[in-house]
């Protein structure tokens, strides 16, 4: 990271890590990063983040359906410690992003999946219009399927560019 920060500098650099990833589900493994203490171990990561002057934090948070929520203690230990933007993914609805937003606890909230499925999602976002399903036998597949074909919604008029 000081390598990369002194490349380019570290307001153009960004750390993304998954915090106290403890699964409950035994079929799931992951591997290392199984602290003893992970919130206090975490902390300190981003307590070494904010000396070196990072942009910002990517948290990417259990992703998986009845993953633990990430405790609200965390999410005010990494806002005291961090100065820079703090981003949260994982499992997010727009209501939900909102009421993390509304918290001052976050600076973005990102969208992965529901973008895959939504190539408008922020038109959608913004015109209250439904989202489409997301099919996730084709999440990780080599075709085009399933990544670039999801409809646009259809009172949209403007192209899709991203
Ligand atoms: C097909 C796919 C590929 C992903 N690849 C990466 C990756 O390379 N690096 C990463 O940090 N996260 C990756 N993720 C995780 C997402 O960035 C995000 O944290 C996760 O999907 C949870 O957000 P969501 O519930 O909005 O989808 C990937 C997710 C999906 C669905």
């Amino acid at each position: 990271m000081a390598a990369v920060a002194e490349a380019i500098g570290p307001d153009r650099l960004g750390v993304r890590f998954t915090p106290l990833f403890e699964s409950t589900d035994q079929d799931r493994v992951y591997i290392g990063l199984v602290e003893d203490d992970p919130h206090a171990t975490y902390v300190e990561a981003i307590k070494v983040l904010e000396a070196a002057g990072i942009a910002y934090l990517s948290v990417a948070e259990a992703d998986w359906d009845n993953a633990p929520d990430l405790p609200l203690s965390f999410r005010q230990a990494a806002r005291s410690a961090f100065s820079g933007r703090i981003i949260y993914a994982g499992r997010y609805t727009v209501e939900r992003a909102d009421s993390l937003l509304s918290t001052g606890l976050a600076d973005l909230v990102a969208f992965g999946r529901t973008f895959i499925a939504n190539p408008d999602l922020p038109a959608r976002i913004t015109n209250d219009w439904p989202l489409n399903p997301l099919h996730p036998e084709t999440l990780n597949g080599g075709a085009e399927k399933g990544l670039t074909n999801y409809p646009i919604h259809e009172a949209r008029t403007d192209p899709v560019t991203a």
